[in-house]
């Protein structure tokens, strides 16, 4: 009885070791728009294959009057016949978390973005606003999450008004082979 355990138990720690060996995340699509251009107009807002299991985002972005109030919504939608709701939908203070990274799930998401963007300074942001070369890898540990489709959905306010929206959706898939 305890060998027939601690066979499970080994199996257990194999088969779960087997899957975060496996887990794919990979960009699908991204979206931008400004909602008000004489304050922010979007240069660049483009995925693109570097190979066959790595996409990278290259987003530019030139802010024409400096913003030193900057909240960002978020939320995680999933897709099942159409972007449903899921789980999380946040309201991030940005000059806030950029003196001091507050909540799991958005310095989670901060730490993909930090070391490819211009955006590692505090407020006021203005001129050019640059993420070169993002992507999702299985080495960046994220949340474990179901496999499928998600949308990251982000609008930006300054001052109160939504000025611009960015929106990511990925694929995340636990291959089992
Ligand atoms: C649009 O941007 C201008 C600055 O260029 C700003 O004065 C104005 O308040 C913004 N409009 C909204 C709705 O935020
Ligand atoms: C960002 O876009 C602006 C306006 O098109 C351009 O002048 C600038 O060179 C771009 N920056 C980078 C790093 O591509
Ligand atoms: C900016 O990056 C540096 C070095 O990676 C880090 O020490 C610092 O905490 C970062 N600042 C913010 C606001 O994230
Ligand atoms: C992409 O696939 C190749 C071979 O299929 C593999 O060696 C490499 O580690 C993969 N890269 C990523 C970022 O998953």
């Amino acid at each position: 009885m305890r060998n027939t355990l601690n066979v499970f138990g080994i199996l257990a720690i194999f088969f779960t070791w087997r899957l975060c060996d496996s887990i794919t995340y990979k960009l699908t699509n991204v979206k931008c728009e400004s909602f008000n251009k004489s304050w922010v107009t979007i240069n660049e807002c483009r995925l693109k294959a570097i190979s066959r299991n790595k996409t990278i985002f290259n987003f530019n972005a030139t802010f024409h009057h400096p913003a030193s109030h900057i909240y960002l919504d978020y939320e995680l939608l999933k897709r099942e016949s159409g972007y449903k709701p899921w789980l999380y939908k946040k309201r991030v203070d940005c000059c806030r978390f950029l003196r001091k990274p507050y909540d799991a799930l958005s310095i989670l998401i901060w730490n993909i973005y930090k070391d490819v963007s211009n955006l590692n300074h505090t407020c006021p942001f203005t001129g050019d606003i640059l993420i070169k070369g993002m992507y999702l890898s299985s080495q960046k540990k994220t949340l474990p999450f179901p496999t499928g489709e998600y949308m990251l959905q982000m609008s930006w306010l300054f001052y109160r008004q939504v000025q611009f929206v960015t929106n990511v959706s990925y694929q995340f898939i636990e291959s089992l082979f």
